[in-house]
């Protein structure tokens, strides 16, 4: 008989989804949740969450907002963007009303000394004329009120005006002793910039969170569980050299696992063969899912650097890829800084070079 656990319960090879288990990231939860228990004002409040791509950063956040609703927060997700601040107002505003009688006064007569007409909605005056941080503060106190925090998620974070305005807006609200927390995410390379930007300083200063690969102890017990729950066999040996495969890259993993449990359907248990034919898949899916549009936007002059780069044997070095790249090449320093910027490569010792995302050096080559 067949299972009738579908697949896509357990793998959703996607990206900006919520997995069904947050695999491998216990530590890096607890952390945070505990930073919400800590006084306003506590630098584990504010947290900035950094890796690369499909290392599980949106998923991470999405955990957040769900563990940290359930403790009393009311959450504002938001990516990045030049609207983000007004954007954190109406999340606020939405996903806080439950709390409140929104039945809009009959009489039409508003409340506007404090800000607000009904709920969490503010008075025509109020929404006309305050800004930004007035509007945040007020919908503190008012949250307070029911004993509710508010906790500011930013996906895709970068050093921009809107994120400015937000960093300076939290700075004071928080030195106004509001119930308020912010998490952020990005690429690495999201906080490098002019040094002295003031929202620069404002990241640099938050509790840094890197989210490197998930151990693949973490991924073989979860495939485990996930193949047994559907009725799926696969043997020790054959677990743990998936679990191997997919480099602790999170977004692998749920490929992996999904083309496992697409290949043994019929026969409901994994081999050899059906473990090379879902490794073939997932690397093609990776290749144009994640390879393809990162490499896209690159130069002719950023691709000879990467080539050259994949060539070189291991460790990568700044010495080894001026050998490869010859005296024609283009100049190292610019590229490796455009590159290093868009989350491609990294340095993991100084002189040293590496490719960020598992599998894109076998790709190149
Ligand atoms: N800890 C995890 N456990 C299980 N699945 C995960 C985990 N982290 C991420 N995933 C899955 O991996 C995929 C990529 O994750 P996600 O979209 O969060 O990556 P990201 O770091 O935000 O990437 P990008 O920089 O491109 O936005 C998604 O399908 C997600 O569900
Ligand atoms: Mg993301």
């Amino acid at each position: 008989m067949k299972s009738t656990t579908s697949n896509s319960v357990y793998f959703q090879p996607s990206f900006g989804n919520r997995p069904v288990q947050i695999v491998g990231r216990d530590s890096e939860l607890l952390d945070f949740m505990r930073g919400l228990d800590e006084p306003p004002g506590s630098r584990d409040r504010c947290t900035l969450i950094l890796g690369q791509r499909g290392m599980g950063k949106t998923a991470l956040l999405l955990e957040i907002a769900d563990r940290a609703s359930k403790k009393g927060f009311i959450i504002a997700r938001v990516t990045a963007h030049e609207g983000m601040p007004a954007a954190i107002i109406e999340q606020i505003q939405l996903n806080g009303s439950r709390y409140f009688d929104n039945t809009k006064n009959v009489t039409g007569f508003t409340a506007g000394a404090l800000g607000f007409s009904f709920g969490l909605s503010f008075s025509e005056p109020a929404q006309q004329q305050y800004g930004f941080r007035t509007k945040l503060s007020l919908l503190c106190d008012k949250l307070a009120e029911k004993d509710l925090g508010v906790l500011v998620l930013i996906d895709e974070v970068f050093a921009s005006p809107a994120m400015r305005e937000v960093a300076a807006s939290y700075q004071e609200l928080v030195g106004d002793g509001k119930n308020i927390a912010i998490g952020m995410a990005g690429l690495p390379y999201a906080v490098s910039g002019v040094l002295n930007d003031r929202v620069l300083t404002f990241l640099n200063r938050a509790r840094k969170v890197e989210l490197g690969v998930i151990s693949v102890q973490a991924i073989k017990a979860y495939y485990e569980h996930a193949f047994r729950t559907m009725g799926i066999k696969c043997s020790d040996k054959l677990l743990e050299s998936a679990a191997e495969k997919t480099s602790g890259l999170p977004y692998f993993m749920q490929l992996l696992g999904y083309y496992l449990t697409l290949y043994a359907q019929d026969s409901l248990a994994i081999d050899k063969s059906i473990l090379s034919k879902a490794e073939e898949s997932s690397i093609k899916d990776l290749e144009n899912n994640v390879f393809k549009p990162l490499l896209a936007p690159l130069s002719d002059n950023d691709m000879i650097f990467l080539n050259a780069l994949a060539k070189c044997e291991e460790p990568l070095t700044i010495n080894k890829l001026q050998e490869q790249l010859g005296d024609q090449g283009p100049a190292i320093q610019p590229y490796r800084k455009r590159l290093l910027d868009a989350g491609i490569i990294e340095s993991p010792r100084r002189g040293e070079l590496a490719f960020a995302v598992p599998y894109l050096k076998e790709y190149l080559k």
